[in-house]
């Protein structure tokens, strides 16, 4: 689009435009338009030299790069392939002898309520320590490790620690099952897990190193040869003599220095699961260089990221929001961030603005589902509602995962962020690594509902199933037609598979397939996306491939014969999940049919 300031200054008067105000504006990275079209014409004249200023600029190389970008092997591109870093050193050293190595690095919120912060300095000592502890189990660069940790700070530095030896972490989300635990360890070949005997959410303490062992004594886990074990909680765990440590036992005597360790730019950072639209869930892969240094750019470009904020991405680290948006970027950009461990309606459902209220939180970053759930929850009880507490901190407000109604996104502008607060509604996926459509807060009028440009130097475009571009107004398919830093770089084990699933030969074998579909407005090309195109559902934002609930249902041998899934709409997680079954002894009827259903439904679960 050639420039998109005048078409949307046209229309500003006729419809509800927002605009962003003087505080979002003053002071910012990008302020205005004409600053945002700037950035996107420098990014079309000289494309790699847009990303190699940038990659200079944002991230300390201990070998610099000479290759910017590498499309010798598209669509297995590579980025700053010649290059050599660290992503912990980028994201800790770094602020070593700054202002940032006293700061606040993580205000740490548990389940309880209970505060415990943490300097920069003292995270690096942390997850050196930790990093130390791996070493010593034998754990090294390229080896995979696999986490499966409640939101604490020790997740946070299991991460890290990773990053730091080279080894390749695989975050498993604690809400997963042991099933999902073991398919995981096997596909990526994991060497050790880093997990906790409990998680504490919502006043209850929940089983995470029993699930572990459940998921290894399922079988083929035989590359497993240690199992970390963080105390949170002081119940007892059934330990596995001669590989399971707890994290007391790993860390003493282990110093709190350790050298990070430089890999390649396209070396494996992590392989992050998540739903396709066959059966078996997709390794995403991402290279440390790039996705590292889209991750520090998207904090400064989406967040406008200053040196006083308190950023909180509600996100779980099991999540690439919580990777992109907690282990990494703010890490990156030396913010102070809050990790909270609960939930947001315990003990009610005014948890997230308490909290944005106690830890003076500027920036705040969450879902859909849950800003719809909380209206719920508002609308039928006074004390849990936004306005009880004092919100003025708030400067900038986000969304991710799904698209937000626009009642929604006017009940947060409002109540939330008190019609002062920018809406960043970002658009992105697993596979981008970070954000890819979204409103930059200094500077793009907003529309609720429309995730509105994309972000300098990605060229988004709607296409039909021949590949043409369709004009604006049309719906189609949303594509990213040129490589970006950040992107997937293959599906772990399985290079066809990554073909095909993002770069199909119809499209030409070069252009990212993102599976939604969108649509952008007649005049002014902000983009709407309307949904995946594929069979993935998007339930409370989370991707779930319809055959991987259908497999499972037909997993129930005794029950069930056949299965078919189909999302439907729902007021508060979006799409809900609606299953058709056919059982093998014929149809129950009554209190037995409920009773199998919810047999079914916990199963699944
Ligand atoms: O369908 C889109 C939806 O979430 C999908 C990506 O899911 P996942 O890989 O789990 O990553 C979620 C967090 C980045 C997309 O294909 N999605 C994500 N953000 C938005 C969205 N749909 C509409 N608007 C968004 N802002």
């Amino acid at each position: 689009m050639s420039n998109p300031s005048s078409a949307i200054e046209s229309i500003l008067v006729e419809n509800r435009i927002f605009e962003p105000d003087d505080r979002a504006r003053e002071g910012a990275r990008i302020s205005g338009m004409d600053a945002y079209q700037a950035l996107c014409d420098e990014a079309d004249k000289d494309f790699e030299g847009f990303w190699a200023k940038r990659a200079r600029e944002h991230l300390i190389w201990t070998k610099p790069f000479t290759k910017t970008l590498d499309e010798s092997n598209a669509p297995f591109y590579q980025w700053f392939s010649d290059g050599e870093l660290n992503a912990s050193a980028n994201c800790l050293d770094k602020h070593m002898g700054t202002p940032v190595e006293s700061k606040t690095a993580i205000i740490f919120e548990a389940d309880g309520g209970e505060v415990t912060k943490i300097t920069y300095k003292e995270l690096l000592a942390r997850v050196s320590q930790f990093a130390n502890a791996l070493k010593a189990k034998g754990i090294g660069k390229g080896d995979r490790v696999l986490i499966y940790m409640p939101m604490t700070i020790e997740g946070v530095v299991a991460m890290q620690a990773c990053a730091r030896i080279g080894a390749t972490h695989s975050v498993v989300f604690g809400g997963f099952s042991s099933k999902a635990v073991q398919e995981r360890i096997q596909d990526a070949g994991a060497v050790a897990v880093v997990t906790a005997n409990f998680q504490l959410r919502g006043g209850k303490e929940l089983p995470l190193k029993s699930i572990v062992d459940e998921g290894i004594a399922m079988g083929g886990c035989e590359s497993v040869k240690t199992v970390f074990v963080y105390e949170r909680t002081p119940s007892a765990w059934n330990r596995v003599a001669g590989r399971d440590v707890s994290f007391t036992e790993a860390l003493t005597g282990q110093s709190t220095e350790c050298a990070p360790v430089p890999v390649n730019a396209e070396h494996p950072l992590f392989v992050l699961y998540t739903s396709g639209s066959t059966g078996k869930p997709k390794g995403v892969q991402h290279a440390t260089g790039g996705y590292l240094l889209w991750a520090k750019q998207t904090m400064e470009w989406t967040f406008d990221i200053r040196p006083e904020d308190v950023f909180w991405c509600t996100a779980d680290i099991g999540w690439i929001t919580g990777h992109t948006y907690v282990a990494y970027g703010p890490l990156a950009a030396g913010a102070t961030q809050v990790v909270f461990e609960g939930v947001p309606t315990y003990p009610n459902a005014g948890r997230f603005w308490q909290m944005i209220e106690r830890h003076k939180v500027t920036i705040f970053y969450t879902a859909p589902t849950a800003i719809r759930s909380l209206i719920k929850a508002a609308e039928s009880d006074e004390a849990v509602h936004p306005k009880q507490s004092d919100l003025s901190s708030l400067r900038i407000l986000g969304t991710v995962r799904e698209p937000i109604n626009p009642e929604a996104w006017m009940w947060y502008y409002r109540n939330v962020g008190g019609e002062r607060c920018p809406i960043v509604d970002t658009f992105w996926q697993t596979e981008t690594g970070g954000h890819v459509i979204t409103p930059v807060p200094g500077a793009t009028p907003l529309v609720p509902g429309s995730c509105t440009l994309p972000l300098p130097g990605i060229k988004a475009a709607i296409v039909d199933e021949t590949g043409k571009e369709l004009p604006n107004g049309s719906g189609g398919m949303l594509v990213i037609q040129r490589p970006w830093p950040s992107m997937i770089r293959t599906i772990w084990g399985d290079p066809d598979r990554f073909k095909k699933s993002y770069f199909p030969e119809e499209l030409g074998g070069r252009t990212y397939l993102a599976g939604d579909g969108a649509v952008r407005d007649a005049r002014t090309g902000y983009f709407r996306i309307t949904g995946r195109i594929d069979d993935v559902l998007n339930v409370s934002g989370h991707r779930l491939g319809t055959m991987e609930i259908e497999s499972a249902l037909v997993a129930k041998t005794d029950l069930v014969a056949e299965a078919a899934v189909v999302g439907r709409p729902d007021d508060v997680t979006g799409e809900a999940i609606c299953a058709f079954v056919v059982l093998k002894r014929g149809r129950p009827d009554g209190d037995e049919a409920k009773a199998i259903a919810k047999e079914l439904r916990d199963w699944v679960g």
